[in-house]
């Protein structure tokens, strides 16, 4: 939950004449959810944000389940995926339901057009590679390990630094917040919370841009992409304030909360969704009573499916898993260490892990295009010396 912030120049209270030089006045807006009680910011604009000269469906976008051939524990190899197009519309869809979806891309060309995702919130966790997200509420760098919240109905552009970039995309149907338990009643995060107002971070530069023309906007919708041409270009705001904004949080400014003996995957929690929660899993000291098993006890999600994206090639549970892997455990049956893996873990002293899991609360399908990186050997990797198991038909 980001804090109230104000870039550029605003008037000194809300709907009131605020003009241009010339005398005009500047266009309003407010954006928020939940109509006009959820967080929100009111942008002052050049000119209307309404001047659309054209509208257009580019494609659907529909994403197909596999044929899951049975339900089993599956791995994916992210690495695998080719590397090329755009950050907004190269995404390979992985997993997904109804209320969340996991998305991979490796984008190597800059993105002329602007975005906008109107129907989910996007978490986009920055595996490798930096740049700058440009919005209409200015400009947020980013940089490997970062979490960047891009609302919905953010207009927005990346602009990324040369080298490999490697985004791992979720497509929230509902507002990404902070965990309410790591808020008071007055929505300040608390003593004890694995975070602090302090690491998020957000839009620092307004640079506003008085251009006409037509510029391209891209606005995904009924699971769809639409073209609109605007007549201006679309970050002419001069100033803004409110708490509606796109904001950053390094998965390495997340601090880790140790015990005793093993603490649960709620400890990790990170962000909170509806239908869903994501969890940082980063390097920390591991549980520190003498007999203490630090590799995780088997465990049913019973009501949950269990998603892990591992962003380092270190983690103390699997074998044969490497960085950029995801592994989806579903509902419906029991997952744990592998064989030798919870013995070799006593005495341990720490661990370099860093993963980023996901928690869907309503079972998640395997979107056809996971299904070429997919490694059918993993759901027998639990039976020690375990014979090659048969892909899956589907
Ligand atoms: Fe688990």
């Amino acid at each position: 939950m980001p804090v109230y912030h104000s870039l550029g120049t605003i008037p000194k209270k809300r709907h009131l004449a605020f003009r241009r030089p010339d005398g005009g006045l500047y266009a309003e807006q407010l954006m928020g959810n939940e109509g006009f009680t959820g967080p929100s910011s009111l942008l002052y604009h050049i000119r209307p944000p309404t001047t659309l000269l054209s509208v257009k469906k580019l494609q659907e976008l529909e994403w197909e389940p596999d044929d899951c051939g049975g339900l089993r524990h599956r791995h994916f190899r992210t690495a695998r995926l080719a590397e090329g197009g755009s950050p907004t519309l190269d995404r390979v869809p992985l997993l997904f339901n109804a209320d969340i979806a996991m998305l991979f891309a490796r984008p190597t060309v800059a993105d002329q057009h602007f975005y906008r995702n109107a129907q989910a919130d996007e978490v986009v966790y920055v595996s490798e590679g930096s740049g700058v997200l440009e919005s209409v509420y200015g400009d947020l760098p980013y940089r490997e390990g970062d979490y960047l919240l891009i609302h919905r109905g953010i207009l927005h552009r990346y602009r990324m630094s040369p080298g490999p970039q490697k985004l791992l995309i979720f497509e929230s149907r509902g507002y990404v917040r902070t965990p309410k338990r790591y808020r008071n009643e007055f929505g300040q995060i608390v003593e004890g919370a694995p975070y602090s107002e302090r690491d998020f971070r957000r839009p620092l530069e307004l640079e506003t841009h008085d251009e006409t023309g037509e510029f391209r906007l891209i606005v995904k919708q009924y699971n769809a992409l639409h073209e609109h041409i605007l007549d201006h270009h679309p970050f002419d705001v001069v100033g803004w304030d409110g708490m509606f904004y796109p904001w950053a949080f390094n998965i390495h400014d997340f601090e880790p909360i140790v015990g005793r003996v093993h603490q649960p995957p709620p400890v990790h929690q990170t962000f909170q969704g509806d239908g869903f929660v994501i969890c940082s899993f980063c390097p920390r000291p591991f549980d520190f009573h003498p007999e203490a098993v630090p590799a995780p006890y088997n465990h049913s999600n019973v009501d949950s499916d269990e998603v892990l994206y591992y962003a380092s090639s270190e983690f103390m549970s699997r074998k044969g898993i490497e960085y950029g892997s995801i592994t989806h455990h579903p509902d419906g049956l029991p997952h744990g260490p592998h064989p030798g893996r919870a013995e070799a873990s006593i005495g341990m002293k720490e661990t370099n892990e860093l993963a980023v899991m996901m928690d869907s609360f309503r079972p998640l399908h395997v979107a056809k295009p996971a299904m070429p990186i997919e490694d059918p050997t993993y759901q027998r990797s639990w039976v020690e010396g375990g014979a090659a198991f048969n892909p899956p038909t589907s």
